[in-house]
């Protein structure tokens, strides 16, 4: 890069961020089908870790694509890009000592390949997983509906692929359990690795 002169380390470091915020910081990255429970999970989770005292910020996928992301449709190239920009902005939060809660289809296995790449140690895959019969059962936000009949193009599970995550570090089956059960599985095996030893 050319006349790019980065001051990563001068900066100050994470550590004393973190000891500030007596938190360790994680990138929390839900990775599922449009209506299998990311967005639930991810603002119950924010809130539980508000309530005792965690710094956080959710990074959600529709959110961006209104900002960021509005100049990205849903080709298969466009998602790249869009995970690449949520990885680096989860980076910057996660850098600082937030704790982020990215929530994000993230369909393929490279394109989280590419997010635990950019992310580095402190990527966490949650694999949100239900069926995707489930899903379009839900069909929370009337896409599924839209898509089977030809009004959404390129629709997760429709017609564009979801290929499931084969070695998350944490599984939530959203479509068997409540959303409660699901919520204290998450916090559950987060917990540990956001607590702060003095
Ligand atoms: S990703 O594939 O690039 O990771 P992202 O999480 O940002 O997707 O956006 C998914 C959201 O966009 C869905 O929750 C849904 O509300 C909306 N959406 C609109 N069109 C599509 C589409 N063709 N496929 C999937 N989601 C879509």
């Amino acid at each position: 890069m050319e006349n790019i002169y980065p001051i990563f380390d001068s900066i100050l470091s994470l550590e004393d961020k973190e000891k500030m915020l007596k938190q360790h910081s994680l990138v929390v990255w839900l990775v599922g089908l449009s209506g299998s429970g990311k967005s639930t999970l991810a603002t119950s989770l924010e809130n539980a870790l508000h309530q005792m005292g965690y710094l956080t910020q959710i990074l959600d996928g529709d959110n961006l694509r209104s900002g960021i992301n509005n100049n990205l449709s849903f080709t298969e190239a466009d998602r790249i890009e869009n995970i690449r920009r949520a990885a680096e902005v989860s980076k910057l939060f996660a850098n600082c000592g937030v704790i982020t809660i990215s929530s994000l289809i993230s369909p393929t296995q490279e394109i989280r390949d590419m997010a635990r790449e950019i992310i580095g140690d402190r990527y966490v895959e949650v694999y949100v997983n239900c069926p995707i019969e489930v899903c379009e059962a839900r069909d929370v936000k009337g896409l599924y509906r839209r898509a089977r009949n030809g009004e959404i193009k390129n629709f997760t599970g429709i017609d564009s692929p979801f290929e499931a995550p084969v070695d998350p570090d944490i599984e939530i089956k959203t479509d068997m359990n409540t959303i409660e059960h699901c919520h204290n599985q998450l916090v559950e095996q987060l917990i540990g690795k956001i607590k702060f030893e003095e």
